[in-house]
């Protein structure tokens, strides 16, 4: 199954994406997560990438579809995949259907979770994340049993550069102003499903389950 996982900064994706790629054994990529890699590792593409994500702004399209076409040729993609945080622009999206005609693939489903702005700030700035298993927690929505330790794998926890509140604010406007085209892009391929995020994560998790088939 091939899926994409959309939804503004907080809206849950990672969250989500967790449980769907472990119910549906199919690789989890995440832009945003590759780029994080990039940055700890010190690689030219993480260098080029830390101005643009600390600034709340988006990566340039040539630089972000090249790391998800690399990606998506990689053996485990074959079985299927999730893709969360890409695309983001009507451009990534057209180079993704591109790159999926070239292989004979196509998408399933887009899922797109929404929750209203109010709430996303008080996610994102509340968001903390295991440095170890990278596991997401939330102070008030999501503690973990331990304050500052993971429940996974008692990894410390902390807190994404990005996830102060003027960066959050400018995430925001970026995204909210790329995702209308978007989603009309999709809605017109008849792949756009839209869930309803402001849920509890469970039964946010419900719906998605209750759209994509039982077997994998
Ligand atoms: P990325 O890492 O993808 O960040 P984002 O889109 O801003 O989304 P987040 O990861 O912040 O939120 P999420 O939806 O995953 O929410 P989460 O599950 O963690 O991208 C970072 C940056 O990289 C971008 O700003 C850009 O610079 C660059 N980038 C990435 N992709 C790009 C692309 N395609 N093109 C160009 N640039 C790109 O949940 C958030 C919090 O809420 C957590 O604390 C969680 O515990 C809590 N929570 C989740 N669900 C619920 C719920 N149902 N109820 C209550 N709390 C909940
Ligand atoms: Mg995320
Ligand atoms: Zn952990």
């Amino acid at each position: 199954m091939n899926l994409l996982l959309m939804g503004l900064p907080g809206a849950g994706k990672g969250t989500q994406a967790e449980r769907i790629t472990q119910k549906y054994d199919i690789p989890h990529i995440s832009t945003g997560d590759m780029f994080r890699s990039a940055i700890k590792e010190g690689t030219r593409l993480g260098k080029k990438a830390k101005e643009y994500m600390d600034s709340g702004n988006l990566v340039p399209d040539e630089v972000t579809i090249a790391i998800v076409h690399e990606r998506l040729r990689k053996d485990d993609c074959k079985k299927g995949f999730l893709l969360d945080g890409f695309p983001r622009t009507v451009a990534q999206a057209e180079a993704l259907e591109q790159i999926l005609v070239e292989t004979g693939r196509t998408i399933n489903f887009v899922l797109n979770i929404e929750v209203s702005l109010e709430e996303l700030i008080a996610r994102l700035t509340g968001r903390r994340i295991c440095r170890n298993c990278t596991s997401t927690y939330h102070v008030i929505f999501n503690p973990t049993n331990v304050e500052g330790v993971c429940n996974k794998c008692g990894g410390e926890l902390y807190q994404r550069d990005d996830d102060n509140e003027e960066t959050v604010r400018t995430r925001l406007e970026v995204n909210v102003n790329q995702q209308q085209p978007l989603l009309g892009f999709y809605k017109e391929k008849g792949y756009l499903r839209n869930i309803e995020g402001s849920r509890p994560i469970d039964l946010v998790f419900n719906e998605i389950e209750d759209i994509l088939p039982i077997h994998r």
